[in-house]
């Protein structure tokens, strides 16, 4: 698990070596990652069949030392030769061979220009790790994995520095994600890192393949702002609940095909726990430092949560054809996610051809997933508005207006559709 301090909150430190140095050391640490790799690159062309190790730490040390935007080019050209040669030996997930052509690929997509939302949050590699073995499973070991590193990560280097208030927020918020006590002292604050660092190596050693390097070798920064590190995991996060409550929303449609409506109220109400999970997230996302994130915008330029394919997904199963709305159409094509038919909000709709005790089970639970849904709706909005404003968004929407024009529409049709006001706040 790496451990280096996040840059841009090293050079806040006092004491701290002068620039030069600084940028001899970078150099330093540079050339000796584009020499690991070139010699991994020569093993495994000497010995094809052998696995040889890819120098995962030396290469992730130098990526959040500078970001993937800064990385100095004879590197970049390294991992591009080491990209064509794990995928030439890829393998299958959740294999490390799948891993590093994976991982490699992510890495090398902003100097080869294919740069996704995708490939810069890693939630597509997170999601097939988890897709090869028992889905829920694996979702809900890795989630818990990925918390506990963003609350590992922010107890150890606290921030954003310059604004205690804000400071205070976030530590606070963290602490509540953890399940930590309601007080945050730094003796809670202190409690609550041990058992990070006591439950992340142990609940990520056991699991199969490459789980311990799902939490050392991802993110990859694209800058060295602190804040990426909270907002790439939290991306993550709520990425791999969308693919659950997605999940769900297939099992329940897979119960009604099967004729056995009395199975869909569990999956809806995993659904909106799922939600729930994500909504929570955001205490904590609001934190986000404005100008911080300014900058990180600016270095993942194309990229953005409107090419989500969990949440386009997960909308179009449970709206069905209303769910395909232009933006994310554009951004999603309906192959990759295709609208459900029926829809789970059809099937809501038609609750009234069951008898009493399932039409009851099954509203009770489509509303709690509206209510869940436009909860989490409405914090995301809440976070946009604080930590953007009226600035256009990532992916060619009007940012704040596109997003209130949706703010209340609720996913199965239960809520009335102007119920309340987008909150200002967090969940
Ligand atoms: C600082 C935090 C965030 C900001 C400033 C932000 C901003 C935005 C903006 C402006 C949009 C409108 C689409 C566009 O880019 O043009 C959007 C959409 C979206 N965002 Fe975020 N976002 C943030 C955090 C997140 C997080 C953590 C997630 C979780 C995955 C997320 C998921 C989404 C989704 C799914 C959409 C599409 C919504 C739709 O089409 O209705 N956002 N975001």
């Amino acid at each position: 698990m790496t451990t280096a301090r996040p840059p841009g909150r090293e050079r806040r430190r006092a004491g701290a070596p002068p620039a030069a140095a600084q940028t001899r050391t970078a150099a330093l640490v540079a050339a000796r990652a584009r020499s690991c790799v070139e010699q991994w690159c020569r093993a495994v062309a000497q010995a094809p069949d052998r696995a040889v190790p890819f120098p995962f730490g030396a290469v992730t040390t130098v990526v959040r030392r500078c970001g993937t935007a800064d990385l100095a080019p004879d590197l970049v050209g390294a991992l591009v030769r080491a990209r064509s040669v794990a995928a030439a030996r890829a393998g299958e997930p959740p294999g490390e061979g799948w891993f590093t052509a994976r991982w490699l690929d992510c890495l090398t997509s902003p100097a080869l220009g294919r740069r996704t939302y995708e490939t810069y949050t890693m939630s597509g590699l997170i999601d097939e790790y988890c897709r090869a073995g028992a889905f829920l499973l694996r979702a809900g070991t890795v989630n818990a994995l990925l918390v506990g590193d963003l609350v590992r990560h922010e107890l150890r280097f606290p921030g954003p520095r310059g604004d205690a208030a804000l400071a205070a927020r976030r530590a606070t918020a963290v602490l509540h994600l953890a399940g930590g006590p309601a007080a945050d002292g730094p003796a809670d604050r202190e409690r609550v890192l041990k058992e990070c660092e006591r439950f992340l190596p142990s609940a990520a050693r056991p699991g199969p393949g490459v789980l311990p390097l799902l939490l050392s070798a991802t993110p990859l920064p694209a800058t060295t702002e602190p804040d990426e590190h909270l907002f790439v995991r939290s991306v993550q996060s709520m990425e791999l609940l969308a693919s659950v409550a997605e999940a769900h929303a297939r099992a329940a449609l897979r119960r009604h095909a099967a004729k056995e409506d009395a199975g869909i109220p569990p999956h809806l109400h995993a659904v909106a726990d799922a939600l729930h999970t994500a909504s929570r997230l955001f205490r904590v996302v609001i934190t986000i430092d404005p100008a911080q994130f300014d900058r990180i915008r600016a270095a993942t330029r194309g990229t953005g949560a409107l090419q989500s394919r969990g949440f386009a997904s997960l909308e179009r199963l449970c709206r069905g054809a209303g769910g395909l709305r232009p933006e994310t159409v554009e951004a999603v094509s309906p192959d990759r996610a295709p609208a459900a038919r029926p829809s789970l909000a059809d099937l809501v709709r038609r609750a009234d051809t069951h008898g009493d005790r399932l039409r009851g089970e099954l509203r009770g639970a489509a509303e709690r997933v509206d209510r869940e849904w436009l909860r989490w709706k409405r914090a995301h909005y809440g976070v946009v508005r604080k930590v953007i404003g009226g600035v256009p968004g990532t992916g060619g929407t009007r940012g704040l207006a596109y997003l209130r024009q949706h703010v209340n529409t609720p996913l199965l049709d239960t809520a009335p559709p102007t119920a309340e006001k987008p909150a200002g706040g967090t969940t």
